[in-house]
């Protein structure tokens, strides 16, 4: 019995899967093993001696059984060690990555200019795109052969009807329906026919409209300032002279050079300055064309180009990059890149 229990021992140690096991297991407690044997053998022992040599075989098949069963459950054990490591999920691996939309360059500087009027009480007014030939030109002191029209390359749909060249129509639209006090921005797409890497058929303009009693240009003057400064950082601002046929006086308004600091280069013609908006106190005549009496109201108006103020805030320098919805320009506007607004 100690030969068997030693042999059963050392083999058990080389035992590593189920299978294995059974084999050693029918080896040893099967119908032909080791310990049937040893009970089959039983009756060749002296009477007296056969029930302690019985006692001592059941130890035997009992210490059998009971290691057969620690190997099984150490079996298991491993095994599910080991399952459990194949399968494990590799946390270190990159993920997939979720592609963020962006917003439009020209949608997001649209946006920042509303955000600045809005917050000195500005309202937003929209207009059409098909306009009116009166609105557009007529009644804001353009007449039919005003030579102020040629700077304006018009697209005729016929004699009365344009695509609006300016968002400068909305002005009337809004003061015909409502006396003052007025105060809006109003911006939108226009088109002329014009296209250079500074000019395209369609672009986007901010129209700005102040009307009520004792408005003078030092309003305009503060009003502008102020917004060009929120817009472009602290850059110096100058108001030139100039003509517009619906403002009198009227100007144009620069400032410093955003790209070179006011040094000269080539983006502002090496002057220095940088022209963004063309403004002036509004018409009489135009006052009048709106419903509003010139001697008791005042006011001032602005416009401006959305694409020139996308180009010198961002560093653009061609305005056709806006329109050829290339991703890799337009991501670089995406929400993913911290422009969460
Ligand atoms: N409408 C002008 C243009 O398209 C811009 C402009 C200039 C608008 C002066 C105004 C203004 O309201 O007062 O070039």
């Amino acid at each position: 019995m100690e030969r068997i229990k030693e042999e059963f021992d050392k083999l058990l140690v080389d035992v590593k899967d189920q299978e294995s096991l059974k084999q050693l297991k029918a080896r040893f407690l099967g119908k032909k093993g080791r310990v049937s044997e040893l009970f089959k053998n039983l009756r060749n022992i002296e009477p007296q001696k056969r029930k302690e040599f019985g006692a001592k075989i059941n130890e035997l098949k009992e210490y059998i059984e009971q290691r057969l069963n620690e190997k099984l459950l150490e079996i298991k054990q491993k095994q599910k060690e080991e399952s459990l490591k194949k399968e494990t999920i590799d946390i270190t691996l990159d993920g997939r990555g979720i592609n963020f939309g962006g917003i439009h360059p020209i949608t997001l500087t649209i946006m920042e200019i509303e955000e600045i009027f809005s917050s000195l009480g500005f309202g937003v007014e929209v207009g059409p795109e098909i306009e009116l030939d009166l609105f557009n030109f007529e009644l804001l002191n353009i007449p039919k052969e005003h030579p102020a029209r040629d700077m304006q390359d018009t697209f005729y749909i016929n004699d009365n009807v344009v695509l609006r060249t300016h968002t400068s129509p909305t002005q009337i639209r809004v003061m015909k329906r409502q006396q003052p006090p007025v105060m809006f921005i109003s911006p939108g797409r226009v088109y002329r026919r014009d296209s250079d890497i500074t000019h395209s058929p369609m672009f986007h303009q901010v129209e700005g409209l102040l009307v009520d009693k004792n408005i003078r240009f030092s309003d305009l003057k503060g009003v502008l300032s102020g917004f060009l400064r929120r817009f472009f950082g602290d850059v110096p601002v100058r108001f030139r002279p100039s003509y517009f046929p619906f403002t009198e006086p009227s100007a144009e308004v620069d400032i410093g050079c955003i790209i070179c600091g006011g040094k000269g280069c080539r983006v502002c013609s090496y002057t220095g300055y940088l022209e963004v908006l063309g403004c002036g106190m509004v018409h009489p005549n135009v006052l009048r064309n709106g419903g509003y009496d010139p001697d008791i109201y005042s006011g001032f108006a602005f416009g401006l180009g959305v694409e020139r103020f996308a180009m010198l805030k961002y560093g653009i320098d061609n305005i056709k990059l806006f329109f050829e919805n290339d991703l890799r320009f337009l991501e670089q506007f995406s929400l993913a890149k911290g422009r969460l607004l």
